[in-house]
């Protein structure tokens, strides 16, 4: 707990149920959900808003040291973005359907590789935990049960073989074959694992596998586990 907030550590990779089971989880327990993967998208929505060198650590850290980001972690997720230029003169643009855009998913890994960048976002993502005021606080990512908040009660690892997860995403974007979004999902993994293994669970964080489960029990599952760590806590 941080300050008297319950933290919940859930990683995954993408199409593991991971952002759907964790909203619903968390909105059943009565806490907030922080969704680390929207900061890096807005981060490289801003870097190409701005015309910068996707690449360039130097330009991601001028970026974070001027920008306001702000997400919603009650209710309906609502992300925006002021960027240096405009902080301060009511210029925050609402970048929550932007960022999800398969041009953005592509352009992601290249800012998430770099270390200081994730440390940086990794500050933020602790400070916005601490000054929530919530009884508690789903995090979900990909390092958040090693790296953001490895102390959390509750650490988590939702899974699913490549086919099911490759079902999930064809199901969320209609007129794409399971073959090509299967083929897009590995090449998304294999980038975003050489920054951090999301596929092991590290010592004492439970690997929850959803691939036989439907959506209800996946939720189930984690709000059992919360339940089981407050119970033994
Ligand atoms: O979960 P997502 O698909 O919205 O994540 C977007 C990208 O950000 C993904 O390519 C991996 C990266 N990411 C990360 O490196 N670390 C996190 N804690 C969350 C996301």
């Amino acid at each position: 707990a941080v300050d008297g907030t319950v933290l919940v550590a859930i990683d995954g990779p993408a199409g593991s149920g991971k952002s759907s089971v964790s909203r619903a989880a968390a909105d059943r327990l009565g806490f907030g959900i922080l969704d680390t993967g929207a900061a890096y998208r807005a981060l490289a929505w801003a870097l190409r808003e701005r015309g910068d060198d996707i690449d360039s650590e130097a330009a991601a850290l001028t970026l974070l040291d001027g920008w306001h980001y702000g997400i919603t972690l009650r209710g309906e997720q609502r992300v925006t973005v002021e960027l240096p230029e405009t902080v301060g003169i009511g210029g925050a643009t609402d970048v929550t359907a932007a960022i999800r855009a398969n041009e953005i998913s592509a352009l992601v890994s290249r800012v998430s590789k770099h270390p200081v960048v994730r440390d940086r976002l990794n500050a933020m993502f602790r400070a916005m935990v601490a000054e929530s005021g919530l009884p508690g606080v789903v995090i979900e990512g990909r390092d958040i049960t090693t790296v953001v908040a490895p102390d959390a009660p509750v650490r988590l690892l939702l899974t699913a073989s490549p086919e099911v997860r490759a079902q999930r995403r064809a199901g969320d974007l209609p007129g794409s074959s399971a073959e090509q979004v299967l083929a897009e999902l590995r090449a998304r993994d294999e980038k975003d694992a050489e920054v951090v293994d999301f596929f092991t669970p590290a010592p004492g964080v439970v690997l929850v596998d959803t691939s036989d489960l439907d959506f209800e029990q996946s939720v189930q599952a984690v709000v059992d586990a919360v339940r089981e760590a407050q119970e033994g806590a």
